[in-house]
């Protein structure tokens, strides 16, 4: 079927009308969308509340409430199925030349089944995942003796790799202790607060608590994959990247008993998206290593990990925690640690870069598993933030959910670009 014509149109639309997982992600969508082909045509998705109406060719003047525009060739790629068009959003590739990016961000479930539906129309089948490769590097199956050491083979360390650049960094920036940060003032200033404004950051607080637990938890299965692989400069970094989770999990824990000082479970803080990402997204990725330490496997557990917990919702928390406690200079001890702590995570996401670096220079078609893994798990990203500002109405602080989806939004696509740079990726 030729694409982009008035029977491939129909054919969509009686796709999505069928599809009732699509209409169940797509309740609260009430708005028209253009989407523009550039050079070639204009069609209007008229969608309202989970249903298609029609999908017709349009002068591409008309007064649709989101108007998306590409080459033809983005398209075709999107409806390849090969490129989220979430993902061509963040890039660039895709314009929104009008519509809230906000909105978009909170249907990026609902437009990912939406592509699928047209895939489907064409008669195509919607991978869950691209081809596998196979495994590259020097030895990925665990051996039970040891032929020789590096360290006492005339090669040694290789002190100018990035991990050994990182692990110095770590020596030296990396040590620091949680008891010494002074809170003593940040205890007034928290009962000072509105009780609003208390439940907002104690949820923040216990988003980042878990979470560091989480990542202390789930580190090892990489540690011990890497360290099976010979990769001895990369194990020799993330045994400072685990003390610093765990030194993490101290500091909040801190926080919770001086300034807060609620030992109650907090776990009703969590919502479901950040729960998906959390407490199921994050170990599976990082416990298939036990048994798969395939590259595939690596990248998956890296992007899950590196780019999207540390890369994009933590460096967003960082900005909330900033914008409420440093413009009202309040509670420095607890700022003081987020700053050291964000430094320390500087250092985790800069080795996640490596890492996928090293894996896709190893093996190009690897670039489609980490393309693909961020279009996963991009809409439970943004979820997260969603749902924290859904619970609140008005949200304290004058908090602006906009500003924390599109910085969100920004750090995903900064990740994006770091691993696509000069990766021969368009
Ligand atoms: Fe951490
Ligand atoms: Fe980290």
């Amino acid at each position: 079927m030729d694409r982009f014509t008035p029977t491939w149109a129909n054919a969509w639309a009686t796709e999505l009308s069928q599809d009732t997982e699509w209409a169940a992600s797509s309740t609260n969508w009430k708005w028209s969308v253009l989407v523009k082909v550039n050079d070639h045509s204009s069609w209007l998705l008229d969608l309202y509340k989970g249903e298609c109406r029609s999908i017709t060719q349009d002068s591409g003047n008309g007064s649709a409430d989101f108007v998306l525009a590409a080459g033809v060739d983005v398209w075709s790629r999107i409806l390849d199925g090969d490129q989220s068009p979430m993902v061509a959003i963040m890039q660039g590739a895709v314009r929104l030349e009008k519509g809230s990016i906000l909105t978009l961000g909170r249907f990026s479930k609902s437009a990912t089944l939406m592509l699928e539906a047209a895939i489907r129309a064409e008669g195509g089948t919607v991978e869950s995942a691209p081809p596998s490769v196979s495994a590259g590097g020097d030895g990925a199956v665990a051996s039970d003796h040891h032929v020789s050491f590096r360290t006492t083979s005339g090669s040694g360390l290789n002190h100018d790799s990035l991990p050994m650049q990182l692990y110095h960094k770590a020596k030296r920036l990396g040590i620091w202790d949680p008891r010494d940060l002074d809170m003593s003032s940040d205890r007034g200033h928290w009962v000072a607060l509105a009780s609003e404004e208390r439940d907002v950051l104690t949820r923040l607080l216990a988003m980042f608590q878990a979470g560091e637990e989480a990542v202390t938890l789930d580190l090892l299965p990489l540690m011990r994959a890497l360290a099976l692989d010979g990769r001895l400069e990369e194990e020799i970094y993330l045994t400072t990247f685990l003390f610093e989770e765990a030194k993490h999990v101290e500091f909040f824990q801190r926080i919770f008993s001086e300034v807060v000082q609620v030992d109650e479970d907090l776990s009703h803080y969590h919502t479901a998206s950040y729960k998906e990402l959390f407490y199921e997204k994050l170990p599976e990725a990082l416990n298939r290593l036990d048994t798969d330490a395939s590259p595939e496997a690596l990248i998956a557990a890296s992007v899950t990990y590196n780019m999207v917990v540390e890369g994009t919702l933590a460096e967003t928390g960082y900005q909330a925690f900033y914008t409420v406690l440093e413009e009202r200079s309040i509670m420095p001890g607890v700022t003081e640690g987020i700053r050291l702590l964000q430094r320390d995570e500087s250092r985790h996401i800069a080795f996640g870069v490596h890492l996928i670096r090293r894996l896709i220079e190893e093996n190009p078609p690897l670039m489609g598993v980490f393309q693909s893994r961020m279009a996963e798990l991009m809409p439970l990203a943004m979820a997260s933030i969603t749902e924290l500002f859904a619970c609140y109405d008005p949200m304290p602080f004058g908090l602006k959910e906009e500003d924390f989806v599109q910085f969100a939004m920004d750090q995903f696509g900064k990740r994006m670009r770091r691993i696509e740079q000069g990766m021969g990726v368009s």
